[in-house]
């Protein structure tokens, strides 16, 4: 799919038919999130892949009850790790890092044909716990990943006008 078409036509994917990603999809779809960019290139990430059914039951239940979550194939866990991320004071990159590493898998598993769902609602400890994550680590957010199940419109986004300034703040864009 066009990489344009890909990102108009995602959709967050909350139902999802049984069956499987392939090992070679799910290679690239992990490798689209390898190669994404990273403060520094420090690359402050780990990412656990829950296939299990059993597990994955356990993790949408951390997940704020979203039991639709274990339908899909696999839900994937971004995990920062603070103490390689770069950052200035008191702000670290590495939420930032993670997320745009998932956000690439978001894109290459809709290129795919696969469906996906940002996960922000979650209990951290029940989630490190669950998969053994060091407790010095930090789960940013997870992603189911799996055949969809769902189509629906796209919920309303804000407007042009809102969004988008020319030059300075504030300022209409000229030509949109
Ligand atoms: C950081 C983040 C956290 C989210 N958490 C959840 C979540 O826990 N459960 C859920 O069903 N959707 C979640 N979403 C999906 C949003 O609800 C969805 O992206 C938004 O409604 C726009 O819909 P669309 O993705 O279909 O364009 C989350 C999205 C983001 C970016």
């Amino acid at each position: 799919m066009d990489t344009i078409e890909t990102l108009m036509k995602r959709r967050s994917c909350r139902a999802y038919k049984v069956g499987k990603i392939s090992e070679e999809h799910l290679h690239i779809i992990l490798e689209a999130g390898r190669y994404a960019p990273s403060a520094g290139n420090t690359q402050p990430w780990r990412f656990v892949i829950t296939r299990g059914s059993e597990l994955k039951k356990e993790v949408a239940v951390a997940c704020a009850e979203q039991h639709w979550m274990a339908n899909a194939d696999v839900i994937l866990t971004g995990i920062g790790v603070p103490k390689e991320s770069r950052g200035h004071g008191d702000w670290q990159w590495y939420p930032v890092d993670v997320a745009i590493a998932m956000q690439n898998m978001v894109v290459a598993a809709t290129s795919l044909g696969y469906g996906t769902c940002w996960i922000g609602a979650f209990d951290q400890q029940q989630v490190k716990q669950l998969l053994s994550i060091p407790p010095e680590m930090h789960v940013v957010a997870l992603l189911p990943i799996g055949i969809p199940d769902d189509t629906h419109d796209a919920p309303p986004r804000k407007s042009w006008d809102l969004l988008f300034s020319g030059e300075t703040y504030g300022s209409p864009l000229a030509g949109s």
